[in-house]
C-alpha cells in the first residue's frame, strides 16, 4: 500500500464538516465500497449525514446486474435534482456524484440524460475521487472516469478506517472471467484480479483490532482469487483463509459469491480443516438444466454441481448452501424448469436469491432467440421461490431445541435483547447483557422462524439456576 496512514491518525481538515450522503444499491462489494468512498473523502472533511437533504455531496453507489436500474437511478436523479437546485438558490453547493457499476456501464450518458450531475465514476476510479472533486469544483462540465486500472485502486485507497463492527466486509477480490450469457459483470467491473495476500492480512488485522469478529470475504467470484503471496508464490482461496483464520481475535470466516469450478479439492479441505471457516456456503447455480446451463457459459452441469455439493458436505457435515437461481433465461422451456425444481429439492438450500430473467444489453443472452414469455418467467419464479421459501423454513424449523453458537452483534429490536447471527448466517435473537456483543455464546433455539430464530442464552440459564 501507498498509502498507509490510518485516516484516525489523519489530522481533521480546518473549516466546517462537509456533509456527505451515500446511497448503496445492489451487493455486499458495493456496501463495501460505499464505505471506502467515504473513507477517502473524510480528508477533504466529509462527514456521513443520513439524509439528502442540505448535503454538500451526495453519491449514488448503483448496481446494474438486474432490472430497471438505470431508470431507478434516473428517477431518484430526478428528485435530488430539486434539493440541488434548492440549495443553489440559497446560494449553496452540491456535488453530485454517480458510481458503480450503471457509472461504468452508461458512462458520459449519465450526463447527457442528467446535466445537473458533476461526477460519474467507474468502480475503478474510487480513490481519485478526491481529485475528481476539486475538478468538478473548477470544471464548466461533468466530470466522467470509467477506467479500469483496478490494482491500482486498491494500492491508493487509504486503509479503512471506520470501524465496520463484528461482522464486516473485506473486498479480496474483483471482477470476472467467466463470461456467464446474462451477466453485465465482466463488462463493469472487468477482468479478475487478486488484492495480494499482505493487503488483504493487513486489512484483517486491522479490522480485528477495531473490533470485527467475522469477516466476510468479498470477491464477484471471490473462490477465484489467486493473490501474490508474501513468499512471491501465488495463494489461492484456501491458503488465504488458512492464513487469516491464524489472525487472534477471527472467530468467523466467509467468502462470496463463489463460482462451481472454482471450488477446488483444497478449499473444500479447508471447509474440513478450518474451524473458523463457517458451515455456510453461498454457491450459485443458476438453473438445474444442463441445457441452459450450456446457454448460459457456466461450464458446468446440474450433476457435477450436485456432486460438488455432496464432496463439500463430505468435508463439513454441518454445511448449509446457499444459492442463485434465474427463472426464464433465453430458452428455457418447461423441462428445463422442472429441472430446476428437481436439482433444488435434491440439494435441500437453507436459502437462497432467486431471479426473473431481465436482458442486460451488451451480454450474449441479451441478444438471444427463444425469449420466455413474462407470464411463464413470473409463474417459474413464483414456483422456484415457493420451494426455496419451504426449504428455508424447514431449515430454520429443524433448530428448533438445538444449541447454537451465536456472535452478537448489537441490541435487538426489543429493550434487553441482542441480535446476533448463527453459523449458517441466520439472524438470532435472545435477551442479554450488551456486554456480549463481539462474543460468541451458546444459544438454546426456542423457535426456528422462517426469516430468524429466537433462543434464550445457555449462560444466563445457568446463572438462573445457580440463583435458585
Ligand atoms: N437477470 C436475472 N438475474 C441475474 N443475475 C445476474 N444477472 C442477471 C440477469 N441478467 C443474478 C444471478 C447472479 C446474481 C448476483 O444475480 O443469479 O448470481
Ligand atoms: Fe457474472 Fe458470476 Fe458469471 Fe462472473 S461468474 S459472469 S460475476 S454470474
Amino acid at each position: 500500500m501507498t498509502n498507509s496512514t490510518p485516516l484516525a491518525e489523519v489530522a481533521p481538515p480546518a473549516g466546517p464538516r462537509k456533509r456527505l450522503f451515500l446511497r448503496s444499491w445492489g451487493c455486499q462489494m458495493n456496501v463495501y465500497d460505499t464505505g471506502r468512498m467515504a473513507d477517502v473523502l473524510a480528508p477533504l472533511g466529509y462527514a456521513p449525514v443520513d439524509a439528502p437533504e442540505g448535503a454538500d455531496m451526495i453519491i449514488l453507489n448503483t448496481c446494474h446486474i438486474r432490472e430497471k436500474a438505470t431508470d431507478k437511478l434516473f428517477s431518484e436523479l430526478g428528485r435530488l435534482r430539486l434539493l440541488k437546485e434548492e440549495k443553489e438558490a440559497k446560494g449553496g453547493g452540491m456535488v453530485l456524484a454517480v458510481a458503480g457499476c450503471v457509472a461504468q456501464a452508461e458512462g458520459a450518458e449519465i450526463v447527457a440524460r442528467a446535466p445537473y450531475v458533476d461526477i460519474v465514476l467507474g468502480p475503478q476510479s474510487y480513490h481519485r475521487l478526491p481529485e475528481m472533486v476539486a475538478r468538478a469544483g473548477r470544471a464548466a462540465g461533468a466530470v466522467v472516469e470509467t477506467e479500469f486500472p483496478v490494482e491500482e485502486k486498491f494500492d491508493h485507497l487509504p486503509d479503512a478506517a471506520a470501524p465496520q463492527g463484528v461482522t464486516a466486509f473485506l473486498t479480496i477480490q474483483e471482477g470476472c472471467d467467466k463470461f456467464c450469457s446474462f451477466c453485465v459483470v465482466p463488462y463493469t467491473r472487468g477482468a479478475e484480479y487478486s488484492r495480494p495476500a499482505a493487503a488483504v492480512l493487513a486489512e484483517a488485522r486491522r479490522m480485528v483490532a477495531q473490533g470485527t469478529r467475522e469477516l466476510s470475504l468479498l470477491g464477484q467470484n471471490v473462490n477465484a482469487y489467486h493473490g501474490e503471496g508474501p513468499d512471491g508464490a501465488e495463494w489461492g482461496l484456501a491458503r488465504l483463509l488458512y492464513a487469516l483464520a491464524e489472525i487472534p481475535g477471527i472467530e468467523r470466516l466467509r467468502y462470496t459469491t463463489s463460482h462451481p469450478r472454482d471450488m477446488d479439492d483444497a478449499l473444500i479441505a479447508a471447509h474440513r480443516d478450518i474451524p473458523a471457516v463457517m458451515p455456510f456456503l453461498h454457491l450459485p447455480v443458476q438453473s438445474g438444466s444442463d441445457r441452459v446451463l450450456e446457454a448460459m457459459n457456466r461450464g458446468h452441469t446440474a450433476e457435477d454441481y450436485l456432486r460438488l455439493v455432496d464432496r463439500l458436505r463430505e468435508a463439513r457435515p454441518d454445511l448449509a448452501l446457499s444459492t442463485d437461481i434465474i427463472a426464464g433465461h433465453p430458452g428455457e422451456k418447461e423441462e428445463d424448469h422442472e429441472a430446476t425444481l428437481a436439482l433444488i429439492r435434491r440439494v435441500g438450500f437453507a436459502s437462497a436469491f432467486s431471479f426473473k430473467y431481465s436482458a442486460r444489453p451488451g451480454t450474449p443472452a441479451a441478444g438471444a432467440p427463444y425469449r420466455v414469455d413474462e407470464a411463464a418467467k413470473d409463474r417459474r419464479l413464483q414456483e422456484i421461490q415457493a420451494l426455496l421459501i419451504e426449504q428455508q423454513a424447514a431449515f430454520n424449523a429443524s433448530l428448533t431445541g438445538r444449541t447454537v453458537p451465536a456472535l452478537f452483534t448489537g441490541p435487538g429490536r426489543r429493550p434487553g435483547q441482542l441480535s446476533g447471527r448463527t453459523p449458517w448466517l441466520q439472524p438470532v435473537h435472545a435477551a442479554g447483557d450488551l456486554s456480549l456483543v463481539g462474543r460468541v455464546a451458546p444459544v438454546r433455539i426456542l423457535a426456528g422462524q422462517p426469516y430468524s430464530l429466537h433462543g434464550e442464552l445457555l449462560h444466563a440459564l445457568q446463572q438462573e439456576k445457580n440463583a435458585a
